[in-house]
């Protein structure tokens, strides 16, 4: 496995790969890799022939008060794991080579109908970061094929979004969510919590997993009401929610009582530690 830390030497590794009709496979994350992320690693490597992890902690996706310098950076560790999963390239650039004309962006990629809403609402500005990197990780490795996680359920819909708007020839692979043995999703930002507060984070998913039973056996819920409902449930565990939210799952808008498919999203605060989760119903009428 090459580690990469300039654009110029990880394309022409993509070159030589190329010539030898690999297929390519890009896994872009801010490092700190954790079974979640390996997931997807794996999934690239049974789908390609040459797989590319890009680790790149991404300061324009970070609002002036996020924990951009807490982000925890664990290097070595990440390179010893993509090493076990028999992954071919980290790219791992410095922000320069990224952003050689600072992090004020004169060109900018966005997605506003479906990124001011959930968590763009308390985190103005963020898809538009991530969808600049992702825009330019695009470009830099031309994949065939690139892995994004359900666990960020919103930004997976904005690449898709970008993705066919803007013609990048590609395929978006969805990875399903992993969790804890508690139900807590894996997250880099779960090291900011304690082992207790990780305990109390689980009742998160367990929120979902009701609301989600609640949909499967009521007739016509009112979805609002479902909604304060595990509102009240996660605030009472002592957790400060943002919002949870019953969506259609592709526009991400309110979803309706007749609808029979749904994405159920939710972001909550321990103590400084943002955390989100999400999941899916589908119900035949
Ligand atoms: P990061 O948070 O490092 O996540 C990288 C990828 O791993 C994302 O696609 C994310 O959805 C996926 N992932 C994280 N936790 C997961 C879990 N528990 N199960 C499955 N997949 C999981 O998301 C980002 O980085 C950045 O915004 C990025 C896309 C790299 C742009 O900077």
């Amino acid at each position: 496995m090459q580690i990469y830390r300039t654009i110029a030497e990880l394309q022409q590794a993509l070159f030589t790969a190329r010539q030898q009709n690999f297929s390519v496979a890009l896994v872009p994350t801010m490092g700190n890799l954790h079974e979640g992320h390996l997931a997807l690693v794996k999934q690239a490597k049974t789908d390609c022939d040459f797989v590319i992890t890009s680790i790149f902690v991404n300061p324009t996706q970070f609002g002036p008060n996020e924990d951009l310098n807490a982000y925890p950076r664990t290097f070595d560790e990440d390179i010893s794991a993509l090493h076990g999963l028999a992954c071919d390239a980290v790219f791992a650039p410095e922000v320069d080579e990224i952003y050689p004309d600072g992090l004020k962006l004169e060109t900018r990629v966005s997605v506003p109908s479906l990124a001011r809403l959930l968590c763009g609402t308390s985190r103005p500005g963020h898809f538009d970061g991530v969808c600049a990197v992702v825009s330019k990780l695009f470009n830099l490795c031309s994949p065939d094929k690139a892995y994004f996680g359900e666990k960020d359920y919103q930004q997976l819909c904005i690449i898709r979004r970008l993705v066919r708007d803007l013609n990048f020839p590609l395929e978006i692979i969805s990875v399903q969510t992993h969790r804890e043995a508690s139900g807590l999703a894996m997250s880099s930002r779960n090291n900011y919590l304690s082992e207790d507060q990780k305990q109390q984070a689980a009742v998160i998913f367990r929120t979902l997993e009701q609301s989600a039973e609640t949909l499967r056996e009521i007739q016509m819920p009112d979805l609002r009401s479902l909604e304060e409902i595990a509102l009240g449930k996660i605030q009472a565990a002592g957790l400060r929610p943002e919002y949870f939210a019953i969506c259609n799952p592709d526009t991400l808008q309110p979803a309706h009582s007749i609808d029979q498919h749904f994405r159920l999203l939710t972001a909550a605060r321990l103590g400084q530690t943002r955390l989100i989760d999400n999941i899916g119903v589908n119900i035949s009428k």
